[in-house]
């Protein structure tokens, strides 16, 4: 198994692709924090223990942590937690993102804040925790979930493409910095993927996108989960400021 006797923590595991990624590391013998965001319904906590449920079937251990990741003091709270519960932490995914899309005629303060705080000072927040812990143990591996939105741009998302673009100078800036410590960090930029978010998109548009990708088919939260067990085993250790696209050649 390729991540054993690791620790990941991943952000928005509750759902989607991070539940995803979440499964496939277990399934490689990571131990799993799952971050979730607790909405006022209580809905993601609920996902997050189902998360965990299965988690704990197919990997060593999991346990849930609850922090709204565009918070500087819950994000490191968050670390803090699960460095107490599991000694140590060798992986951080940053995942958690949302989307408001509208053109930029009709794109409010609100929204463009909402997007960054989440997608980008989400990933600031994070990262700025665990750099220190994986510093001192030389070793880690840190995965950023951009988007094909980041490289290409898209019509009626200027807030979440500018995250997602902003995530990559992150990524490869962050990476300079802590290359010689033995971590690596890259970016992962999916296309389009059968989630929640996906069906959010209306079916009119998504007709329309599906004949543009050369694969003739949506991507899997599985495939980008796997992907994220390879940058962060072993066979990744000289990989690092990259941008890894997974998106069936819609952009390359
Ligand atoms: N689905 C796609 O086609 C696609 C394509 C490219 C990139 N992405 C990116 O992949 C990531 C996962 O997307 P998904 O499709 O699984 O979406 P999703 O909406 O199913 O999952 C997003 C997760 O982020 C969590 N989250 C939202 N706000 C949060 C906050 N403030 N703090 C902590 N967690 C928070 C949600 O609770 C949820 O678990 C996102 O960053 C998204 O931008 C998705």
């Amino acid at each position: 198994m390729r991540l054993e006797n690791r620790v990941a923590l991943i952000t928005g595991a509750s759902r989607g692709i991070g539940r995803a990624i979440a499964r496939e590391m277990a399934m490689e013998g990571a131990s799993v924090a799952v971050n979730y965001f607790d909405d006022s319904q209580g809905v993601n906590r609920s996902d997050a223990d189902r998360v965990v449920g299965e988690l704990e079937k197919i990997g060593p251990g999991a346990i849930k942590v609850g922090a709204d990741v565009s918070d500087f003091g819950m994000a490191a709270g968050m670390v803090e937690e699960v460095l107490s519960r599991f000694g140590r932490i060798d992986i951080l995914v940053n995942n958690a993102g949302i989307n408001r899309d509208a053109t930029l005629k009709n794109l409010d303060r609100q929204a463009w804040d909402d997007v960054l705080a989440v997608n980008l000072t989400g990933v600031f927040n994070c990262t700025k925790a665990v750099i220190g812990f994986m510093s001192e143990a030389r070793r880690g591996r840190i995965i950023n979930t951009s988007s094909v939105m980041g490289q290409a741009g898209g019509f009626g998302i200027s807030n979440y493409a500018a995250s997602k673009a902003g995530i990559i100078g992150f990524t490869k800036s962050v990476a300079r910095e802590v290359a010689s410590k033995g971590i690596t960090v890259n970016a992962i930029a999916p296309g389009f993927i059968e989630t929640g978010m996906l069906s959010s998109i209306p079916e009119k548009v998504r007709e329309s996108l599906l004949k543009q990708i050369p694969a003739g088919r949506w991507g899997r939260a599985e495939e980008i989960g796997r992907l994220a067990v390879f940058l962060a085993s072993e066979d990744a250790a000289y990989i690092t400021g990259q941008v890894v696209g997974i998106n069936g050649g819609y952009y390359m």
